[in-house]
């Protein structure tokens, strides 16, 4: 590549007579690139003239100069991206350190890879302090395009962002923007963040694209919320559906980029019903005054540190700009820029194909920051090596569930394993609250014997079980009610007869207790076995006082043609359930009492019919709202005292018919 660089000396007194400029005649690859000095004009008025230190070479700008942007015109200078110095302008700009980029640069004007930029003064805007020229110069696309995305989504602060192609430049500016703007970022790509990726240092959530989908990921990072808004830098049909499956009420979705040819099918009907909008963004269209506006309220974002600063992979004098556009259309990784004002190096002799070999410059091989300590001489990890981190780690577990699991296994361990990390994370779990949860999980093994089951309480007082009942007899119509079996069902109980007393000898309130066992149509079922337990006047049960052992207010009996249950025995008191384990102290931390409204326990089995556990409860009863195991249903609420209240019973009565469904 030939061409001078007469820039020794430039100044905004006396402005050299030409600059060389990177030119394009007709569309192709790096090798229709030359180097050629151009003649430089004064600038004209509302005019500035920038020296440009710094410009990144864009993938777009490689598909410029190949021919794939239908508004350029040969000959051209490409580049969009520049950080400079105004070396010619108005009498307040000369000396100023600027940056910028445009969607005209490059295309219908001539850009930034070039000594010498020609620029409207409503383009000029200053460079953040803390940014070199280098960084500067490589920023512009990628931020201006993730702000004007950002923006047409109306991002509000506490919203939750999904970015697909998180590694990318975009993508990586629009988590940094979102999460500056107080949003929870989460960040998608194929594999793991590299740590200098503003993506891994700014992105709440990551999600590895080879291991789950996106809409499966965002479920269950957001508990089944979905996220406000998909940023979508990759255009990938498949991703792109998937993540707007996880869109929540009234979501976004922002569009970059596509597949020629490639459509989008798009459900209607849940589109709509969420109020979901699809906003295509293309940062072409903004000017470079448009994008210095852009740029200066970024500004503050990179002084302050929110932004990161981006890391240049790769620098190359204008000289060599044909291996540097080689290395953009190579799909490298990280940014490349060029260097206008550096000394040439009539390297580009070199054959062609040291462009791929070419030896990063120092920045890409400086540690990153967040390299972890190694100790001195341990040997380094090989690079396929994986570490663990917050970012892989459920993927990696939900990974290693074999493929020939039983599906229904599979299902519930992914489930239980995806939902078990995200409660880490919601809580931000720390070592000492693990260790104390760890110690409560040992300590229920006491209390899980013959006669009580700790396990059974916890799912209870949590209100687990009353789900999982909820769930399995979502249909009661006709049929009785169920609710929780509890803790204190006895295997192997006295078989009884009807008009049996089961609380001989025992003090307290006499109940009389008539219960029809019937099939959904009210037939009676004959043959029916019949649990029945409840506990005493003080509340407790057999199995907590006197030795323990002998069984008391409670018995199996089997119906007869007429599926009658009779027996007499005490009226049940309300009573707590245990609380002297750990669900008590669960219980406690959740400033809840133990107590449960008083009620009568009934299993029923008849060949045929499905089982059914369930309580009936005494009406009146204070803990009727407060039931600690969330067990209680109205329809299975009695009024032990009508008949006395009428006057036509002298002693309490429990009267029910249950309906029971075929198996
Ligand atoms: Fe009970």
């Amino acid at each position: 590549m030939e061409g001078s660089i007469p820039m020794a000396g430039l100044g905004a007194a006396t402005l050299p007579a030409t600059a060389a400029a990177l030119r394009f005649h007709r569309f192709g690859g790096p090798e229709v690139l030359a180097l050629e000095d151009l003649p430089i004009a004064p600038p004209a008025a509302g005019e500035a003239l920038v020296a440009v230190h710094a410009a990144s070479i864009n993938p777009s700008d490689a598909k410029n100069v190949a021919g794939r942007m239908r508004q350029t015109t040969p000959p051209r200078t490409p580049g969009r991206d520049f950080a400079g110095t105004v070396v010619a302008g108005p009498a307040e700009w000369p000396g100023a350190e600027v940056w910028g980029t445009g969607g005209d640069l490059g295309f219908t004007k001539d850009g930034s890879h070039a000594q010498l930029l020609r620029l409207p003064l409503a383009a000029l805007a200053r460079k953040p302090a803390n940014l070199s020229f280098a960084q500067a110069g490589a920023v512009g696309v990628n931020y201006v395009t993730a702000a004007i995305g950002l923006d047409y989504a109306a991002l509000q602060p506490g919203e939750t962002v999904l970015v697909l192609g998180a590694s990318g430049g975009v993508g990586g500016a629009a988590c940094a923007i979102a999460r500056q703007r107080g949003a929870t970022v989460i960040a998608a790509q194929r594999g793991r963040p590299q740590p200098e990726q503003p993506a891994a240092q700014t992105a709440h959530r990551f999600i590895d694209l080879n291991v789950i989908s996106p809409g499966e990921a965002v479920s269950a990072f957001t508990g089944g919320r979905g996220v406000d808004v998909v940023f979508d830098c990759v255009g990938n049909i498949p991703l792109t559906s998937s993540a707007m499956g996880g869109l929540a009420m009234r979501g976004r979705v922002v569009v970059i980029a596509g597949t020629p040819g490639e459509k989008l099918g798009l459900e209607l009907i849940p589109f709509y019903r969420k109020e979901a909008r699809l906003i295509g963004v293309d940062s072409l269209k903004r000017g470079t005054a448009e994008c210095a506006t852009l740029l200066e309220a970024l500004r503050p974002g990179f002084e302050s540190g929110a932004f990161p600063a981006p890391v240049i992979a790769h620098s190359f004098p204008l000289d060599q700009a044909r291996e540097a556009y080689s290395l953009v259309n190579s799909g490298t990784r990280g940014r490349v820029i060029l260097t206008p004002l550096a000394a040439p190096t009539h390297a580009s002799t070199r054959a062609p194909t040291h462009a791929s070999t070419r030896a990063p410059t120092h920045a890409s091989t400086r540690a990153p920051t967040h390299d972890p300590i190694r100790i001195a001489g341990a040997p380094a990890m090989p690079d396929a090596h994986v570490t663990y981190t917050d970012a892989n780690l459920t993927e990696a577990v939900l990974a290693r569930i074999q493929p020939e699991v039983p599906a229904r296994t599979k299902e519930i361990m992914t489930a239980l394993l995806k939902h078990a990390h995200a409660f880490v994370r919601d809580v931000k779990l720390t070592p000492a609250e693990w260790d104390a949860g760890i110690k409560f999980l040992s300590a229920m093994g006491p209390f899980v014997t013959d006669k009580r089951n700790e396990w059974i309480l916890l799912s209870d007082v949590t209100g687990v079980t009353m789900l999982v009942d909820a769930i399995t007899h979502a249909s009661t119509e006709g049929v009785t009610e169920t609710t929780v079996l509890g803790p204190f069902h006895r295997e192997n109980p006295p078989v009884l007869k009807n008009g049996d007393n089961i609380a001989p000898g025992l003090v307290g309130e006499m109940l009389e207790v008539r219960v029809v066992i019937a099939d959904a149509a009210g037939k009676p079922i004959q043959g029916a076995q019949v649990d029945v337990w409840h506990a005493d006047k003080d509340g407790g049960y057999d199995s907590q006082i006197g030795d323990g052992n002998t069984h008391m207010m409670r018995g199996r009996f089997v119906t007869g043609a007429d599926g009658v249950v009779h027996f007499w025995t005490v009226n049940p008191s309300c009573y707590p359930v245990p609380h002297d384990g750990p669900a008590g102290q669960v219980l406690a931390a959740m400033g809840r009492g133990p107590m449960r409204p008083a009620h009568v326990h009934f299993w029923i089995k008849a060949p045929g019919y499905r089982d059914l556990i369930t309580h009936i409860f005494a009406d009146g009863d204070k803990y009727l709202y407060e039931d600690a195991v969330f067990g209680v249903k109205a329809s299975l609420v009695a009024d032990f005292e009508a008949k006395r209240k009428a006057g036509t019973s002298d002693h309490l009565e429990l009267e029910y018919e249950f309906r029971i469904p075929k198996a």
